[in-house]
């Protein structure tokens, strides 16, 4: 038998002296067996936390996908192995930050919009689209805006939206009657049309046309923002985070979309659980409020969309509270 395969065969059945004698003699950890599978899945599959530890401590890939597209963080929690689940997520977040900071110290001036800005998008009935038929937003999502709406605008006074694509969320939030109520969007097709639209018309709203990046010193502080642009990274909303506790106000409330890793369940919480420890070390405490959404999703939805940006049958709001003892 091939040692890749030994070793799939002691990390299922648990065996953990035999696995720390395959990797002190170099057998290859990032081995996929014939279905697919890696090492790690089969230990996460069968819940044996030690000999996972030992896979990733032996450079095993927390993020390798099976070909029915699951992690071994997937094959933990599907097989109900919470110990193995925690393993795995904690080397996920670990990597993640890891990645970060790496991400952050090589590409200081990258401008992630890339040629989306400069590109035609299509609004339709139930989408908008960018020049590549991938969706900017979906009308699927409006109970997952009124739900952020209502979370944001729960405090009332001054509110801020950042990127307003179909203006779903503006919609709720109008419904609301915020004292004022600014928003930012990038795109000037989309800027055209709410113009046409009348919404500079409307008493309590302000637009600002341009990249958040470029317009902060336009914002002041807000008791209540949600932030969802398109076209960007995680990296972009972790350096959005950072302004946080010049725009919100002491007890605002902040929400963003949170399609993080919208295609794996467990790469979800992977990213789910960085962000409330990213904000949390801003100083803000996060509430994942979760909303089933699988009956607004049939495959007709998709229809037409080149990249199915989420795949998973909760979503999970997140409703971030700034201290009320920050200044
Ligand atoms: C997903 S849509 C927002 C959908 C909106 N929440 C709704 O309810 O319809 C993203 C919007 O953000 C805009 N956008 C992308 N990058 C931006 C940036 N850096 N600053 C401001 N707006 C941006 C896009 O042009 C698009 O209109």
């Amino acid at each position: 038998m091939e040692e890749g395969e030994v070793l799939c065969e002691a990390a299922r059945s648990g065996d953990s002296a035999k696995i720390r004698t395959l990797i002190d003699a170099g057998t290859d950890v990032s081995y996929f067996d014939g279905e697919g599978l890696t090492p790690l899945m089969h230990a996460a599959k069968h819940g044996h936390a030690d000999v996972v530890k030992s896979l990733l401590a032996a450079g095993a890939p927390w993020n390798a996908l099976s070909p029915s597209n699951l992690s071994a963080g997937d094959f933990a929690i599907d097989n109900g192995h919470q110990d193995a689940f925690d393993v795995l997520l904690n080397a996920g977040i670990q990597a993640e930050l890891v990645l970060g900071t790496i991400a952050r110290a090589t590409n200081k001036n990258g401008n992630s919009n890339g040629d989306y800005l400069d590109e035609r998008v299509t609004f339709s009935e139930d989408r908008l689209t960018d020049g590549n038929s991938k969706a900017v937003m979906m009308a699927w999502e409006k109970p997952l805006m009124e739900a952020h709406a209502k979370a944001i605008c729960s405090t009332g006074g001054h509110i801020l939206n950042i990127g307003f694509g179909m203006g779903l969320v503006d919609m709720a939030i109008q419904h609301y009657g915020p004292t004022t109520h600014t928003i930012v969007e990038a795109h000037p097709d989309v800027y055209d049309r709410m113009l046409r639209t009348g919404w500079a018309e409307k008493d309590n709203v302000k637009i600002i046309f341009g990249r958040w990046q470029d317009v902060l010193p336009q914002l002041e502080s807000y008791d209540g923002i949600f932030f969802d642009t398109y076209g960007e990274y995680y990296e972009d909303m972790r350096e959005f985070h950072q302004h946080l506790p010049a725009l919100l106000k002491p007890g605002g409330i902040y929400s963003f979309f949170n399609g993080l890793c919208g295609g794996n369940a467990f790469f979800h919480v992977v990213y789910c659980q960085l962000v409330s420890l990213e904000l949390c070390n801003l100083g803000y405490s996060t509430q994942f409020i979760p909303l089933p959404v699988k009956d607004c999703l049939g495959e007709e939805v998709w229809e037409g969309v080149r990249h199915k940006y989420w795949q998973l049958d909760t979503y999970y709001l997140p409703v971030c509270q700034a201290s009320l003892d920050s200044d």
